[in-house]
């Protein structure tokens, strides 16, 4: 699948694409949150930070394909230490999914990390423990439960995953 990552700033335009692919995957919220997804989730996809990073550490992308925006991705660099990149959030819309555009932005997010961040070494994500599904995705992907679990106030702890950064 052919997928390209538009960095995006934070604008009202940009909010409302986020919201629309926000709500073009529902399922996401309800597992996470048992919510359906809110009228300020595009805003909060630009505004979300963990504790003492600030927008400066953080880098948006919509994941277009096939002249569409299909998907959303964020990452914030250097959390929770030097060398680590966290994804905060990789979203597909729902009517993309299975077809191999969540593994295309993942690759073409390495690209990006490893070419715009050299002291990057490792991915970093939290998986909530009810998102059952995510879980086959990112080990397909070559992520490991570290055994590390974070409360970030949802349906259920995150269970942080880890794999080194491919270059090239
Ligand atoms: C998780 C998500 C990004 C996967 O994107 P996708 O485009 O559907 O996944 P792909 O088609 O690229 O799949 C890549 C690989 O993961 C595997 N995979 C995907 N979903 C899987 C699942 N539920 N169980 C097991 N394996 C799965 C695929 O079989 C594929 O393996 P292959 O390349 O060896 O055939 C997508 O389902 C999504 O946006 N979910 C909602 C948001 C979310 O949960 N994000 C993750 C937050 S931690």
């Amino acid at each position: 699948m052919n997928v390209t990552l538009e960095p995006v700033v934070k604008n009202e335009k940009n909010i409302l694409r986020a919201q629309r692919i926000l709500e073009a995957a529902p399922n996401y919220e309800r597992l996470v949150s048992g919510t359906v997804v809110p009228p300020s989730a595009g805003e909060e996809f630009f505004d979300d930070l963990p504790p003492g990073k600030t927008l400066d550490d953080k880098v948006t992308f919509i994941v277009r394909s096939e002249e569409q925006d299909v998907g959303v991705i964020e990452v914030v660099r250097g959390w929770r230490e030097a060398g680590y990149a966290h994804i905060g959030l990789l979203l597909i819309d729902e009517r993309f999914h299975g077809r191999g555009v969540g593994r295309a932005s993942m690759q073409a997010l390495e690209r990006w990390v490893g070419s715009t961040s050299p002291e990057t070494h490792t991915l970093r994500i939290g998986v909530i423990e009810t998102n059952v599904a995510a879980f086959g995705f990112w080990q397909k992907l070559g992520f490991t439960d570290t055994g590390e679990r974070r409360d970030n106030g949802l349906l259920a702890p995150a269970v942080v995953m880890l794999s080194p950064l491919k270059r090239g």
